[in-house]
């Protein structure tokens, strides 16, 4: 079984997670350390049930080999969970609360960067019903399940991901 984090690594990461920016400081996150055997089970049944209906859904055969086996294994889950009342201007225009999912998702992407500094491996996470989530989490209708966070230590390096060229998606409007 792979070696759990230690509280000051989590700490070290949430505190990261923790000084993101947010519309009018509103701070609109919550952080859900799961380590538990039998929570992490649920969520992967609720990730393998949304991963055949996405699979119906979009035909992506992708996902048809998807496998879910590490959401059982990984030593710890980070729910990052929003709150859509800690938001600003954004709820009164068009497209409503934005503002805090925008909040979280930084937070999200400071959680990654603390943990590749501290040596760890994360995986952003979000095939699931936001629903079955709250259910398994214990999570009121008034927060949103925004994002698992899937924190281990690699067991090999990997490779990058490749990108396209940044010089491809730069547009200078002179
Ligand atoms: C909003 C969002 C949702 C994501 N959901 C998933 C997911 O459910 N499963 C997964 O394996 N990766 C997920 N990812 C990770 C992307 O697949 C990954 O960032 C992309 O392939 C590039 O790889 P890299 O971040 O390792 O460079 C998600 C990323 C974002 C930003």
């Amino acid at each position: 079984m792979p070696e759990a984090l230690s509280e000051e690594e989590i700490v070290k990461v949430l505190e990261a997670a923790n000084w993101a920016p947010s519309p009018l400081n509103g701070q609109p996150w919550r952080f859900l350390i799961v380590t538990s055997a039998d929570l992490k089970t649920r969520i992967s049944q609720e990730a393998e049930r949304c991963r055949k209906w996405a699979l119906e859904k979009s035909g992506w055969k992708w996902l048809d080999r998807y496998p879910l086996d590490f959401l059982k294994t990984v030593p710890t889950i980070i729910a990052v969970v929003g709150d859509p009342k800690k938001t600003g201007v954004d709820q009164f225009m068009e497209d409503g609360p934005m503002g805090y999912q925008q909040a979280c998702a930084a937070a999200v992407q400071n959680i990654h960067l603390a943990a590749h500094a501290l040596g760890l491996g994360t995986l952003w996470f979000t095939l699931y019903d936001k629903k079955a989530l709250r259910e398994i989490l214990g999570i009121g209708p008034d927060e949103v399940p925004l994002a698992l966070v899937l924190m281990g230590r690699p067991a090999a390096p990997l490779a990058p991901v490749p990108r396209k060229d940044v010089r491809e998606k730069m547009i200078y409007l002179r």
